[in-house]
């Protein structure tokens, strides 16, 4: 797998897709032209309906563009072949779901070591590395318990957790914190933003909430389909906080 450091994180370049519904052909997104940089944190927001999700599959390599390329790191990644595809997304991409997946009979530490035994590692190095990371999410108390057994904001910090234990290229999350209260919201959002100044690891987030807009550093508005805003985000955290430094020194 080609990995260049100066390369763009995402490039999407002309995508279009229709889906075929018996045989009406329903377009959904209209040409999307976007270059997500490394370390970038970019919330992608827009109504219900207007292609935020479809948008997330096809640069995770799941949904086929009906038009237009995906490139990430460099690689074209749907010309590539499925298996290519499948082994990208379990190595490469860190992925968050609204709702994640378990498990039942395995303990939160050996979910969150799927990915690395997948890959071939061995279950020695992928229960270490995943101790590592339940302890940045600190989640660590937890990791003896069934993932089925913890609040859904927990369950999300593990998601998070496991979504990083293969060094992804970036993560992304479609509307992680769509069935928490706002406090677990503001946890996980609180995580993934450390993660992403701590680790420079590239972010793109759905979400429908305005009050978590100050964690990115990019804000990407969708409307049927279309690309129809796309602003660097003068009020995020970082820039507050830089802010706030700034005049501290200066007083
Ligand atoms: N597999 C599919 N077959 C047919 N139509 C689909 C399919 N997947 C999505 N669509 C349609 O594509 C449009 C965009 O859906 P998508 O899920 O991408 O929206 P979204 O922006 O993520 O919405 P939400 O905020 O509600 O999650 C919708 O009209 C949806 O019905
Ligand atoms: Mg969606």
């Amino acid at each position: 797998m080609e990995i260049n450091k100066n390369q763009a994180a995402i490039k999407i370049q002309g995508v279009k897709k229709s889906f075929q519904v018996g045989n009406r052909n329903i377009p959904v997104l209209f040409g999307i032209d976007i270059e997500i940089q490394k370390g970038d944190f970019t919330m992608l927001v827009g109504p219900s309906g207007c292609g935020k999700s479809t948008l997330m599959h096809i640069i995770y390599g799941l949904e086929e563009p009906t038009e237009g390329k995906v490139i990430v790191n460099g690689n074209d990644i749907w010309s590539k072949t499925k298996d290519w595809r499948a082994d990208f997304r379990n190595q490469k991409i860190g992925f968050i779901p609204q709702q994640p997946f378990w498990i039942k009979s395995l303990s939160v530490i050996e979910n969150i070591s799927i990915p690395a035994i997948i890959s071939g590692k061995s279950f020695h190095s992928a229960i270490s590395r995943a101790a590592k990371l339940i302890e940045l999410v600190g989640m660590e108390k937890w990791a003896d318990y069934r993932p089925f057994d913890l609040s859904g904001g927990q369950q999300q910090k593990i998601a998070l957790a496991r979504s990083l234990l293969l060094d992804p290229i970036f993560l992304i999350a479609d509307e992680p914190t769509g069935n928490l209260d706002r406090k677990a919201g503001e946890d996980l959002l609180n995580l993934v933003y450390n993660i992403n100044k701590q680790f420079k690891i590239t972010i793109l987030m759905v979400t429908h909430d305005i009050d978590q807009y100050k964690y990115a550093s990019r804000i990407v508005k969708m409307l049927d389909g279309k690309i129809i805003a796309d602003d660097i985000n003068k009020h995020n955290l970082k820039n507050l906080e830089e802010i706030k430094n700034n005049s501290s020194t200066l007083s």
